[in-house]
């Protein structure tokens, strides 16, 4: 009989073990923060979606929707997909509870997992978890320089370094189709220079070959027409505003002409936040975003200008890592309650009520039947008390209690110990 092997999480999925939750933890709590005080409320949507949502928002053409999706029909029909991303989501939701009554702009935050079909490798999972901002209902360029801020805070506020933002801007529908058909030329004339993928793309969409991460792509890449000479007057004069407002606020910019993410939702600001380390590039941008005017009305809502962003959470950890993060270690109990005996084990349980009751957090090896190894283990939790509590003393109601200092020891009733413990522990 050959013996399976064991089981192990599905492939690019992880556990999140308790050493790590304080990662996770520490996170969310400034993103709380700072949302809080930006005026997002926080929206979680169900972690599967028609798929039809995705392919219609982030676009038939993209990585995402062609590869990257896992997508399933259910035992009723429909067809349903892990959500690969959370703005479609968020644009949904926006659309289906009449948000656009509401008064504009109505901004969110989410925090969450993710899933997506990729090569896993480092800084690429098929679950990993997103936070994201979106601010819907308002087309002002303010907006976009607030999100960059947003999360530039943010990744300061978690020590993170050397932060640089990559921007660009890819137009809108009156300016972009003609940049589009400059592109096609310039790529149809090297065609032989693309990898198999972009010589797809150059039939669907020629903006996604600017994206793509194939050496042999690279050189027809670098010398492409750029999207800033062709944008009309309403995006160059936004761009420019987004731009202005980043030097206000002294955020740290480089204009990247080739930038055009890889979701096809965007109009007008694109841009990524990296750390300018050998960890920070070697994984990939840390947060992607930027406005997306034209979705809502892709998804059958009313028009709609919105701008946004997401952060990759595993990416943040694996750079958070390598650096002290001074968290506070946990305080462990006090106290340690040893039993000996049946008795004093059926009572023991009730005993430890008490203490919750009182929010006095107390050790115990209930499972033991060994005073050594109870007592090992009080020592290894530092405790100041030790409760002993055997067959002879649950007999009486009464129990000893042992300062772990000076070995001292005295006994009392049970009735007592916990009121005395709470003076003792003031
Ligand atoms: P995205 O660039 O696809 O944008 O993802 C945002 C971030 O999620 C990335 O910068 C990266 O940190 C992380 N990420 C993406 N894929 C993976 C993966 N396979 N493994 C680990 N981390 C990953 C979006 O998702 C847009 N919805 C962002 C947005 C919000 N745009 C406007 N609003």
């Amino acid at each position: 009989m050959t013996r399976r092997s064991k089981f192990q999480s599905p492939t690019g999925m992880h556990d999140i073990l308790p050493r790590d939750q304080q990662y996770y933890d520490k996170i969310y709590s400034v993103i709380e923060e700072i949302a809080d005080f930006y005026g997002f409320s926080k929206i979680d949507t169900p972690i599967i979606e028609e798929a039809e949502l995705f392919e219609r928002g982030v676009g038939l053409s993209t990585d995402i929707v062609q590869k990257q999706m896992f997508s399933f029909k259910t035992k009723g029909g429909d067809y349903l997909t892990l959500r690969p991303e959370g703005t479609a989501p968020v644009a949904r939701a926006f659309i289906q509870y009449g948000m656009q009554n509401r008064p504009q702009p109505v901004k969110f935050w989410y925090f969450g997992p993710f899933f997506r079909h990729e090569k896993p490798q480092a800084g690429r999972y098929r679950q990993f978890y997103q936070f994201g901002f979106e601010t819907l209902g308002e087309q002002s360029s303010v907006v976009d320089a607030q999100i960059i801020l947003i999360f530039f805070n943010i990744l300061k506020n978690l020590k993170f370094k050397d932060l640089i933002i990559g921007i660009n801007s890819i137009g809108d529908s009156s300016c972009r189709p003609y940049y589009k058909k400059v592109l096609a030329g310039y790529f149809r004339s090297r065609e032989s220079a693309l990898c198999a993928d972009c010589r797809k793309r150059l039939k669907q969409n020629p903006l996604r070959i600017l994206d793509c991460k194939e050496e042999k792509c690279q050189p027809a890449i670098s010398m492409a027409p750029q999207i800033l000479d062709h944008l009309c007057d309403e995006c160059h004069q936004h761009f420019k505003e987004v731009l202005e407002f980043l030097d206000e606020l002294e955020l740290p910019y480089q204009l990247n002409p080739y930038l055009v993410r890889g979701l096809d939702y965007y109009t007008k600001t694109v841009f990524e936040i990296f750390e300018n380390t050998e960890k920070g590039k070697s994984q990939g941008a840390l947060v992607g975003g930027g406005r997306y005017d034209n979705l809502i009305k892709v998804l059958r809502g009313n028009e709609t200008p919105a701008c946004g962003a997401a952060a990759g959470i595993e990416r943040m950890i694996s750079i958070m890592r390598q650096r002290p993060m001074g968290f506070r270690r946990r305080s462990g109990p006090d106290v340690f309650l040893a039993q000996l005996g049946p008795l004093a084990k059926r009572k023991s349980l009730k005993l430890l009520e008490e203490f919750r009751e009182e929010k006095i957090q107390v050790g115990e090896l209930l499972g033991k039947d060994s005073l050594k190894a109870q007592l090992n283990r009080a020592n290894k939790m530092g405790v100041k008390y030790t409760l002993i509590f055997g067959q002879k003393e649950a007999l009486e109601e009464k129990i000893i209690i042992r300062d772990m200092a000076t070995g001292k020891q005295k006994i009392m009733p049970v009735k007592k110990i916990v009121k005395k413990l709470k003076k003792m522990l003031r």
